[in-house]
């Protein structure tokens, strides 16, 4: 039978043999994968693994500093990359969401070319691919929905690089990945986390994307998550979010009138994200957290709660 324990003795052991002395490059994004791989690989090669940990200024509001701090701590060798600017510049004028993802994508294939060059004698690339990634981009090379949104967590990387790939969980689903880093010592808050897509809040800015508008969307996901965690919500939500709606709406504040923006809040139940459905928050809850966003986030109006499934519905509205 499969106990992580076992996993991790063996697999620290075959990449021991594997890669020997030689030095391996990891993108850190913060999400449970990334980071248990990374953890397996220092066990194994130590400050032979060289993790590389990008800002695209799409992610959650402190995460970055908050993340790398994590990073460090866990005795990583992990080089932080602020290309917040680099990014916004691609999105600049963007509106529709593949074209987002392709822009992000690109951005994210050059700033991480340019540092791992930096690097010096890196020969393997080493990536968090687990195994229903493995299932989707097998499916997105012919299947209809391969389509339907390009994530672009599989083999996004440029030929250039010339890397050897390691995949330590690839043979592994979600939930083993969770028992291996509580088997190596992962906190169980790092374990928890939600899921969170790669090009961020990119693809919950409905429409064109401006710094104002990552502003906004970040004071009021942080007023979301937050309030989950101190309800004790949050690890009975499997993925939770807010979209900024590219739709202003009348209100009023004081006797002024007001027409500002409306967020979305959604919050899901699933087991891999094939499928979803929205969960039923507690009416107080929902009430406090919609009085604290448009009490607190200047440009916000309006609220509402997302109450479809998928299918037909995505988790994401881009
Ligand atoms: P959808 O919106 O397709 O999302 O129901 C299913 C899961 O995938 C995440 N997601 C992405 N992750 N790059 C990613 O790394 C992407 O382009 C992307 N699009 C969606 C989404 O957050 C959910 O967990």
């Amino acid at each position: 039978t499969w106990t992580p324990d076992a996993f991790v003795e063996t697999t620290v052991a075959a990449l021991k043999s594997k890669i020997g002395d030689d030095r391996v490059i990891l993108g850190l994004s913060g999400g449970v994968d990334s980071t248990v791989a990374a953890t397996l690989l220092h066990k194994a090669i130590g400050e032979n693994l060289h993790c590389i940990f990008v800002n695209n200024g799409l992610l959650r509001k402190n995460e970055y500093t908050d993340v790398l701090k994590q990073y460090e701590g866990l005795g990583l060798n992990v080089k932080g990359v602020d290309a917040s600017a680099r990014f916004l510049d691609a999105l600049e004028g963007e509106s529709d969401p593949e074209a987002k993802r392709k822009a992000i994508g690109r951005v994210f294939v050059e700033v991480f070319d340019d540092e791992s060059k930096l690097v010096e004698n890196a020969t393997w690339l080493a990536q968090g691919t687990i195994y229903p990634d493995v299932i989707e981009s097998v499916s997105a090379t012919g299947g209809p929905s391969a389509t339907i949104k390009s994530h672009h967590n599989v083999g996004g990387l440029p030929d250039y690089m010339k890397l050897k790939v390691v995949e330590p969980l690839r043979m592994i689903f979600k939930d083993e990945v969770r028992r291996v880093g509580a088997s190596i010592g992962l906190s169980a808050e790092l374990l928890g986390r939600h899921p969170f897509p790669g090009p961020g809040l990119a693809i919950r800015i409905l429409g064109d994307i401006t710094p104002e508008k990552v502003r906004i969307l970040q004071e009021v996901d942080h007023i979301f998550i937050n309030g989950l965690r101190e309800w004790g919500l949050y690890d009975s939500v499997w993925q939770a979010g807010a979209m900024l709606l590219p739709v202003n709406s009348v209100g009023v504040m004081g006797d002024e009138r007001t027409y500002e923006k409306c967020v979305a809040l959604r919050a899901v139940e699933s087991t891999d994200g094939m499928t979803a459905d929205w969960v039923h928050l507690p009416y107080e809850f929902m009430q406090k957290v919609s009085n604290d966003i448009i009490n607190k986030v200047k440009g916000v109006n309006r609220v509402v709660y997302d109450i479809s499934s998928k299918p037909p519905a995505t988790i994401e509205w881009e």
